[in-house]
């Protein structure tokens, strides 16, 4: 059962909502416009606050949905945490858009919101309190994400080694980005 849910959420995490829905809005690819990634952020400054939002939504539920599919059947909190780090890596690495996704943010923030609210709920006091002071959506991700791990390693620890790796990856995602903010050259809003 585990492999199983873990083979589907990464086929559920390589749906990219925002490829999908610049396609259905016959808008350009979101990785070839903008800072090139296909998430929520870069929606926003191609295509408008409706599809960022649903674009969000999307990438969100595709984390969330797995890992309460997970419980309901069982699964302990360890095996969840995987089975969210598997839609993460379908997100980051999808199947149907040749392996070129996101960067993981919206689907690790859903895996967390199933796994344990209060640190998706750090998480998002963070990015919004960092966001407000930067006006960077790649800094307040970037704070965010590892703020929850002191959190999991006390009240979660079983999840604790699946969701460092999760943020590993997505810092690792995030290298463009740390590379023009040293540059001076991150986008702002
Ligand atoms: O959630 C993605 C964000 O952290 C960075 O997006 O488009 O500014 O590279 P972007």
């Amino acid at each position: 059962m585990f492999w199983l849910l873990t083979l589907l959420a990464y086929l559920l995490g390589s749906l990219s909502f925002a490829i999908v829905l610049s396609r259905l809005a016959g808008m350009p690819d979101p990785r070839v416009g903008g800072s090139g990634n296909p998430g929520a952020t870069n929606m926003l400054r191609l295509a408008g606050k409706r599809l960022a939002i649903a674009t969000l939504l999307g990438d969100l539920c595709k984390g969330l949905l797995p890992v309460l599919l997970a419980a309901r059947l069982d699964q302990n909190t360890q095996q969840q945490a995987w089975i969210g780090l598997a839609a993460v890596c379908g997100h980051l690495y999808p199947l149907y858009f040749r392996f070129r996704g996101g960067k993981g943010v919206a689907t690790a923030a859903g895996a967390l919101l199933g796994l344990y609210p209060p640190a998706a709920l750090l998480s998002l006091a963070c990015w919004l309190l960092v966001f407000s002071l930067t006006r960077t959506s790649s800094v307040a991700a970037l704070s965010a994400l590892p703020l929850t791990l002191p959190l999991l390693a006390w009240q979660q620890p079983a999840a604790l080694f699946p969701m460092a790796l999760l943020a590993c990856l997505v810092i690792w995602r995030h290298r463009s980005n740390l590379r023009d903010l040293l540059a001076g050259r991150e986008r702002h809003f």
